[in-house]
């Protein structure tokens, strides 16, 4: 497919920048149409002359801003023929979205989630079109889940030592799927959550009018007076509990912490919900297994594994609580759609190789980011086990000053109170350390200037 002269000026916009030489701000208006989609990648730019009519510049900006975008990546030149506009390698090989990255003119960090896999994820939606043929010919309603995804997931657990049959998983659209699913089903009045814990489902709870008790988690771990005064409040309801490499604060569950839950929640007849997202990304040295809380319900997700954008999670429960979950009305419409389940099997199946590239990639960013605000009095973190970002607690100011602060030097960060169930952590903040090298250094001198300078 040809971009059209027309087309090429319209994506573009207002593309001229003061101060930059012609050819690199049109070079660079061209990279930034391309990762936001105004223009198509895979297709053929028009010729120089007609660009060069087009945007109302000499035939030499264009061929210089070419000979840019090609050094860059940005285009294939085949010998006689046009340019094809591509992303970069170091666009499609890492694990940052394009918006993390300042690439859109801010860096985006308010959400710690990593980009796709690019060249395993396209190969995998390739192989899932090929065999969607009988998966077409249903209803395009899957119920509990395609059969194939659902062992799939279920071996993964067995592997794990955690004995599971097919029919004791249930697929959904991601973790908040099924985390709504489960409340729809089970209509807690109370639920016990960590403070603080991932944001999302707070709001899910909340505007369901369901009272939220609360137990303070931090690096050093539970807090077991207030997880027991936690369980005791939601008697009879749910625990929303992120036992491994909990976010925001990374922190793993102890055994010990964990039998409790398992004691208090068989006490109290309270359905604990351990959502386990975060658990594939331990980057701890030596990783040693991490034991599940017994009788929890799991729920998990390729979200940070792979890809939010995937929208597919799951359900391990019990055959019973599968089976009524299936019944329910919202599991149709909260479930995965059948081709994404088909990509997901493809990427499952072979996840490994994945995760170890993800996984050393986070450790080295983490190990960076970490360097870079050691040290420094203005902040105190421990340097998480896990997950994807570090917990900083602030000494010299709140953490909604530093957001505002550091939005206007181009960053956008979420303040500690987002994550708190009580509105607490005022001087919390998360620093997801999912953009690479270069970025994290943007970061940690933004940070640095929104704190009114080192030692300020
Ligand atoms: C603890 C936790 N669970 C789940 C998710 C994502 O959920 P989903 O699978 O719905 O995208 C996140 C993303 O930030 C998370 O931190």
């Amino acid at each position: 497919m040809r971009i059209t002269d027309n087309q090429l000026a319209t994506a573009l916009g207002a593309w001229r920048r003061p101060g930059a030489a012609l050819a690199r701000a049109l070079a660079d208006a061209v990279g930034e149409a391309a990762l936001d989609g105004r223009l198509r990648v895979g297709s053929r730019l028009p010729a120089e002359r007609r660009a060069a009519a087009a945007l109302g510049v000499s035939r030499g900006t264009v061929i210089a801003a070419l000979d840019i975008l090609r050094d860059e990546g940005w285009v294939d030149t085949r010998r006689g023929s046009a340019s094809t506009l591509r992303l970069p390698l170091e666009a499609t090989t890492r694990i940052t979205p394009s918006s993390a990255m300042g690439e859109h003119g801010v860096i985006d960090l308010r959400r710690a989630v990593p980009a796709a896999p690019h060249a395993p994820y396209q190969r995998a939606v390739v192989r899932a079109a090929e065999r969607s043929g009988p998966v077409l010919a249903e209803s395009g309603e899957t119920g509990p889940g395609l059969p194939e995804l659902r062992s799939l997931i279920a071996d993964r657990y067995t592997a794990e030592r955690l004995a599971t049959r097919p029919e004791q998983i249930l697929i959904t659209s991601g973790t908040r799927a099924a985390l709504a699913l489960l409340s729809a089903h089970l209509r807690p009045r109370v639920v016990a959550v960590e403070i603080p814990t991932y944001f999302d489902p707070l709001a899910g709870f909340r505007t369901t009018g369901t009272r939220l008790v609360g137990c303070q988690v931090n690096a050093d771990g539970w807090d077991l007076d207030q997880l027991t005064a936690a369980f005791r409040t939601a008697a009879g309801g749910m625990a929303y509990l992120v036992p491994d490499f909990q976010n925001p604060t990374g922190a793993l569950m102890p055994r010990t912490a964990r039998r409790t839950v398992a004691e208090l929640a068989e006490r109290h007849h309270v359905t604990v919900v351990a959502d386990e997202t975060m658990r594939d990304l331990d980057l701890r040295d030596a990783p040693a297994p991490v034991q599940r809380i017994s009788g929890s319900v799991l729920i998990g997700s390729a979200a940070k594994t792979i890809w939010a954008g995937l929208r597919v999670g799951w359900i391990r429960g019990s055959a019973a609580l599968v089976g009524e979950l299936a019944h329910h009305p919202l599991c149709e419409p909260l479930s995965a759609a059948p081709i994404q389940q088909l990509v997901a099997i493809e990427l499952l199946r072979d996840l490994e190789p994945l995760l170890r590239d993800r996984r050393a990639v986070l450790r080295r960013q983490r190990d960076h980011l970490s360097g870079l605000l050691a040290g420094d009095d203005r902040w105190r973190f421990t340097v998480p086990p896990g997950g994807l970002a570090l917990w900083l607690r602030l000494t010299t100011m709140r953490a909604d000053l530093l957001t505002t602060r550091a939005r206007a030097h181009g960053l956008e960060l979420s303040p500690g109170p987002s994550f708190a169930a009580d509105a607490t952590h005022s001087h919390h903040l998360r620093l997801p350390y999912t953009p690479p090298i270069s970025t994290l250094n943007r970061v940690a001198t933004v940070l640095d200037l929104a704190c009114g300078g080192r030692g300020a």
